[in-house]
């Protein structure tokens, strides 16, 4: 079977403010040459240090953001980051995201149901207002959000809450790949907690893989089966999860070392 993700070659620089008029901005690297294979249905966690890179390889694994050069696939065919939305269609429908800030992911005047029903209407899934509508509060029911949270604005939700707006919003088109950058970052420790069993028991039913940013290995060791340790835009160990466990590069060892201890 072919890979659900291959990145080859990638690599995003950006290019700073100028200093002066003659002079022009220093380039910055944030990611420097990353291969990755995701297999399907598997569980991918990347961690690092902050600046390391983190959001800018899900960005572009997403086709949120174009490479400086490098090449992402989906299942054999190239995700062209800069296409037009139409050509981006077929990667939408199977993929979904979900970000760190839960106030500023979700439009504080749009009605959940709207929200939520927002990428089937983007990518033209489930026909009629109905269809739609059953689909959505199919999801949040998956979710564990109320009934009559359709017809609820963002702002009357708690944070753990609005972060169930946000993966219902995600998986509504039953994607294949989700990706997380950081959601589970602004939660507190309970909060969290569920979270992380949303995203395991959505993962299990709905048969994700699961491309997951996070600086908490705690959360990677939870919900990962494979992990991905950055430092300075590169990938520098990649396996199994429990390699966290014995960890072999020096980045890799600080980031266990200086992790706290989950309950
Ligand atoms: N749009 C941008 N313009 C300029 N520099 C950027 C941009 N996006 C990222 N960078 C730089 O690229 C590097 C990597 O950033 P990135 O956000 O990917 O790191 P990260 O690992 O997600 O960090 P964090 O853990 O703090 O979220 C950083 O030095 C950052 O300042
Ligand atoms: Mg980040």
């Amino acid at each position: 079977m072919t890979d659900v993700l291959h990145a080859d070659g990638l690599h995003r620089s950006y290019r700073l403010p100028r200093r002066g008029p003659f002079e022009p901005g220093p380039v910055r690297t944030a990611v420097d040459g990353v291969d990755l294979t995701v297999a399907p249905g598997a569980r991918l966690g990347i961690v690092g240090e902050s600046g390391s890179g983190k959001s800018t390889l899900v960005r572009l694994l997403a086709g949120l953001e174009a490479p400086s050069a490098g090449t992402v696939t989906a299942s054999g065919r190239p995700v062209v980051a800069s296409g037009s939305a139409a050509a981006m269609r077929w990667f939408r429908r199977e993929t979904g995201v979900v970000f760190q800030d839960p106030y500023a992911s979700l439009d504080p005047r749009m009605r959940v149901g709207s929200i939520v029903a927002e990428p089937l209407r983007a990518l033209r899934i489930g026909g009629s207002a109905a269809a739609r509508a059953s689909l959505v509060r199919d999801v949040l029911e998956r979710v564990d959000l109320p009934a009559d949270a359709v017809d609820r604005y963002p702002h009357e939700f708690s944070g753990g809450q609005r972060q169930r707006i946000a993966i219902a919003r995600a998986v509504v088109h039953s994607p294949r790949i989700l990706f997380g950058d950081e959601p589970m970052s602004a939660l507190d420790v309970v909060v969290r907690a569920r979270v992380i069993d949303l995203f395991r028991s959505l993962a299990d039913d709905l048969g994700l893989t699961l491309v997951l940013v996070s600086h908490d290995i705690g959360v990677v060791q939870r919900l990962c089966d494979t992990v991905a340790v950055m430092s300075a835009g590169r990938i520098v160990e990649h396996g199994p999860v429990s390699l966290l466990d014995a960890p072999q590069h020096p980045v890799t060892r600080a980031l266990v070392e200086a992790a706290p201890t989950l309950p």
